[in-house]
């Protein structure tokens, strides 16, 4: 008979065989802790620029659809009704350029979850690599390891094993560094994955944030040519939509894989919420609301670029999405703690590779009034 002392641990607990957060990162956020105390300690307050989360509320015609979908006892589907894959495909078209159907379209529940768990749902595993860009968004390698494939970052695809990519993702326009890639770059990333039967996933959460370059969809026929075999293009209205906290996102491209991970999808229950459904259908129809939301960014951006680089930042890339790349040629961890100084919480480069390690990301998504603060506080630090 088994005893206590001699029981193996529970799944889940201290010891037991496989953990699988003993396979990930530290989760990097905490580390800011101790940054963000002494942030929150300035008498006027905290200004975060820490993190991309919208501010500014749910645009109205967002919120009414929603609130006149709440009566939904049913399952919705995984795959959405026809009205939503059509106004998903017709957004592809409108701001893409892209020619896609509904078929070809997946909506995914925030696109956190698809990029952690897209290796895992595709079948890869030991052996495989997962390859991301060297400056990057730390779930592509959550990603690889959930599935226990390997992480391997990049600065050109050149420098991968081709034999050895099964997926590869690109992020255009960039977080952390704000830069976008041109058709020529994409449509040379995209030989590359055709040629050695990588599939290419294109995370495109900030395409509609381009400030001094267009970012353009891997899925523009001037990119990927007539077809979208082995491509698939992420994206959410997180951003341009202020819905981080309604998690709406779709997945487009590859007919055959988007019905693969459908299949996949529909045993593990991923389904979009039905009146989220309803809210994404109203706000893809939409174009007015992103306009207003891209001015107020505008705003933001250019105050805060002016105040960081009088104050000796000098600002790399940036010319889209919610970040300025700024570097004042130190360690990050020194400007953060600068910064926290000043009661300005920013984010070490650091989070996003060692590439990265004397930069700091500044995210322009706090309110106009955070942001005139962190302004005048810079101007007085001079
Ligand atoms: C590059 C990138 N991809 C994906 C996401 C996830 O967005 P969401 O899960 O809100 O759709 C983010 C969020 O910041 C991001 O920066």
């Amino acid at each position: 008979m088994s005893t206590n002392s001699t029981r193996a641990p529970f799944p889940g607990h201290p010891g037991a065989a496989r953990r699988v957060s003993d396979l990930l990162p530290v989760f990097p956020w905490d580390k800011l802790e101790p940054y963000k105390a002494t942030a929150l300690a300035h008498p006027g307050g905290l200004c975060d620029f820490s993190v991309g989360t919208p501010v500014d509320p749910v645009p109205e015609l967002i919120q009414k659809a929603l609130a006149a979908a709440t009566d939904t006892p049913g399952y919705p589907t995984v795959w959405g009704p026809v009205e939503l894959r059509e106004a998903i495909a017709g957004w592809l078209h409108r701001r893409c350029g892209a020619e896609i159907g509904p078929q070809a379209v997946l909506p995914t529940v925030g696109s956190k979850e698809l990029v952690a768990w897209l290796p895992t749902q595709l079948g890869l595993g030991p052996g495989d690599q997962v390859a991301y860009p060297r400056l990057a968004y730390p779930t592509y390698e959550v990603g690889a390891r959930l599935c226990g494939a390997e992480p391997v970052e990049y600065g050109s695809v050149d420098e991968l094993d081709g034999s050895r990519v099964r997926l590869l993702w690109v992020n255009s326009p960039s977080n952390p560094t704000g830069r976008v890639l041109g058709k020529d770059e994409l449509r040379r990333t995209v030989a590359w994955a055709r040629e050695h039967g990588a599939l290419l996933v294109s995370d495109e959460c900030y395409l509609e944030l381009g400030w001094s370059a267009e970012p353009v969809s891997v899925l523009h026929p001037d990119v990927c040519g007539a077809g979208h075999e082995g491509l698939l293009a992420v994206h959410s209205l997180s951003k341009r939509s202020n819905l981080a906290g309604y998690r709406a996102s779709f997945v487009a491209g590859d007919p055959v894989v988007v019905r693969e991970l459908l299949e996949v999808r529909k045993h593990g229950g991923l389904i979009v919420p039905a009146p989220v459904q309803a809210a994404t259908i109203a706000a893809l129809s939409d174009d007015a609301h992103v306009a207003e939301q891209r001015e107020r960014y505008a705003a933001r951006r250019s105050a805060l670029r002016a105040a960081l680089e009088a104050y000796g930042f000098r600002v790399e890339h940036s010319e889209a999405s919610l970040y300025l790349w700024a570097t004042q040629d130190r360690p990050c961890w020194e400007t953060v703690a600068e910064l926290a100084g000043l009661g300005i919480l920013v984010a070490p480069g650091d989070f996003y590779g060692p590439a990265g390690e004397r930069f700091v990301r500044v995210a322009f998504t706090a309110t106009d009034e955070r942001v005139a603060a962190a302004v005048e506080r810079l101007d007085a630090a001079r």
